[in-house]
């Protein structure tokens, strides 16, 4: 249901890969909101092609990058604000990659090459992308950004790898930025803390059909989809949240408060007499 949350908002989205994307769904749902915005990605993914569907479907502008570098990001900054004719209101980052999980390294081999490279795709890519924003003086007053975090930040998820640090370093850059742009010029940055979600990078983690359905029996609500984290993503954009800033914002039917579910005594019960 569509209710013109983001008419006359300009905004750029990065990282829609495919239709499984979480990025895809918000740039979807911001477009029914008569947002207009710039789609980006890296080149890598650009090859693959797909996005070219989402830019026609929502008629926003493509411009690639690799958001781990500066001069890339520029591009992508003074690009946005060019082509879609003034200063941007709302930034979406919805990007993550671990060499060392795509290699199946496990927590205790860790590559530490791959852990940097992890950590400047997944988290410091957002301190470059803010520090271009503000460089370049971007961001309308009142915007918002958001970046989407996920819960092994707080506790140990060993699968999740060095991303559970990316992720720890992520939220804290939103509390530090927030606090700076806040008082520069009342731009909001939050985390959204999201449910596992049947993605590329979701589904590259050993494991994930396990967690994937353990956080749906333990949620009393179940996991939250991609379509409701698209919406959620809206409701931060839009002027009905201007005053929530450097939070990590719990996406995830209820699984983080929850400590255990009749779904899961009755799973574990079944499980114990098979054995
Ligand atoms: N899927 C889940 O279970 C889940 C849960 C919580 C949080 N998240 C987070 O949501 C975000 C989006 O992931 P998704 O699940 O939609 O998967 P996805 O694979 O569709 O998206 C990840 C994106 O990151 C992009 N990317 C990778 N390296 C990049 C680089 N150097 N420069 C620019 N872009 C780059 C990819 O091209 C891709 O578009 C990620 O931050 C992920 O950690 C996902």
């Amino acid at each position: 249901m569509a209710n013109n949350l983001l008419a006359g908002k300009r905004g750029i989205i990065f990282g829609a890969l495919n239709e499984q994307s979480i990025a895809w769904k918000v740039a979807q749902r911001c477009h029914e909101e008569g947002a207009t915005f710039v789609l980006s990605n890296a080149p890598l993914a650009m090859r693959m092609g797909e996005i070219n569907k989402l830019a026609e479907q929502c008629n926003a502008p493509i411009i690639a990058a690799d958001a781990t570098i500066v001069e890339d990001l520029e591009k992508v900054f003074s690009g946005a604000v060019e082509q879609l004719g003034g200063k941007i209101d709302f930034v979406l980052h919805s990007i993550g990659m671990s060499p060392n999980i795509r290699k199946g390294k496990h927590y205790g081999e860790l590559n530490y090459d791959w852990f940097q490279k992890t950590l400047d795709i997944s988290a410091l890519s957002f301190h470059k992308m803010l520090h271009v924003a503000e460089k370049q003086d971007a961001l309308n007053e009142w915007g918002s950004v958001v970046a989407l975090s996920y819960i092994a930040a707080q506790r140990a998820f060993l699968d999740y790898t060095d991303m559970s640090q990316a992720k720890a370093v992520l939220e804290s850059i939103a509390r530090s930025y927030g606090q700076r742009l806040g008082t520069q010029k009342k731009v909001r940055v939050n985390t959204i803390s999201q449910s596992p979600t049947k993605t590329t990078a979701g589904t590259g983690i050993s494991g994930f059909d396990a967690f994937y359905e353990y956080a749906d029996r333990l949620s009393p609500l179940g996991n939250a989809p991609a379509e409701a984290c698209a919406d959620y993503c809206v409701s931060l954009f839009s002027d009905l949240t201007r005053y929530v800033t450097m939070q990590n914002l719990m996406h995830d039917g209820g699984f983080s408060t929850t400590g255990i579910s009749e779904a899961m005594v009755e799973a574990i019960t079944h499980a114990t007499k098979e054995a």
